[in-house]
């Protein structure tokens, strides 16, 4: 009995050191704007995998900005994106076809589902297969275009985010899904096929959510992210758990939340 409570209390705490992350805000100490500002035109690649709007859109509008201030942006991301009418200033270089999950044989039994945590362990699976030749191609574009920032969309895109790191660039993440930054036990997620406030929720209800559904999601992605440790192992990059956790620990996220989500 006393070994299962303190396999329980280690699991809770592994857990929470997995996706607990501490969003710094602001600690750093005033840096006068313009001190040693460098106006130069960077090279930015805008990276996401599986591409799709909702990831795009957001990242291409800091982009558009970005590149009316004089920075060169490069989109990268599957299929021909065209953003030649709404965004353009925005070159792209395709990463192959774009994704259809209907074509997908393990997708597209997900079309029409609720799309909840089991359903992801497919897209990572899915992510896994497609890694190698993305990291390639991330890494072949950010050299031959002399990248010097990154902005990866943070999830089922760790080809972008793992080149930059292994170029030692600085990368800014996009992402929606806020409880992998920052876990709390009164919300949880429609991933865990939970409320999003666990306010009137009973304890059981509230133990599912924070604790038994984030772990059983946790079993299901450990083998998939050990098969990508492999495959960086292979290609040079450093292994790491979460990505996008590591991102987290040493640059901006933007986190796109449930308000003013755009869905077209
Ligand atoms: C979520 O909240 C609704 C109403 O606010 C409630 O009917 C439902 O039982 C709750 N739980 C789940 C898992 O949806
Ligand atoms: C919880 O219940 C209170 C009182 O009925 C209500 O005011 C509040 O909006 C509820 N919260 C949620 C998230 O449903």
């Amino acid at each position: 009995m006393y070994k299962r409570n303190f396999t329980f209390l280690l699991s809770l705490f592994l857990l929470n050191i997995i996706f607990h992350v501490n969003v710094i805000t602001a600690k750093q100490d005033y840096v006068p704007t313009n001190f040693d500002l460098n106006h130069f035109p960077k090279n930015i690649l805008v990276g996401s995998n599986t591409g799709g709007r909702s990831h795009l859109k957001p990242m291409l509008d800091i982009a558009a900005i970005l590149s009316e201030r004089g920075h060169n942006v490069i989109l990268l991301t599957r299929g021909n994106y065209t953003p030649s009418s709404e965004y353009p200033t925005i070159k792209q270089i395709s990463l192959g076809p774009t994704i259809n999950i209907k074509d997908i044989k393990d997708l597209k039994q997900l079309v029409n589902k609720k799309f909840d945590f089991t359903a992801l362990s497919k897209s990572l699976e899915f992510n896994v297969k497609l890694y190698e030749s993305t990291f390639e191609k991330f890494k072949d574009a950010a050299i031959d275009n002399n990248i010097d920032l990154f902005i990866c969309y943070a999830i089922i895109n760790d080809a972008c985010l793992d080149v930059a790191h292994t170029l030692k660039k600085p990368a800014v993440g996009l992402l929606s899904f806020l409880n992998l930054m920052d876990s709390k036990p009164y919300k949880s997620d429609p991933i865990y096929n939970c409320n999003i406030s666990l306010e009137n929720e009973s304890f059981m209800e509230r133990f599912k959510c924070t604790v038994i559904q984030p772990l059983r999601m946790l079993s299901i992605m450990y083998p998939i992210l050990n098969q990508l440790n492999d495959l960086r192992n292979q290609l040079g990059a450093e292994p790491v758990f979460v990505s996008s956790k590591r991102l987290a620990q040493s640059s901006l996220i933007f986190i796109d939340t449930f308000f003013g989500f755009e869905v077209k």
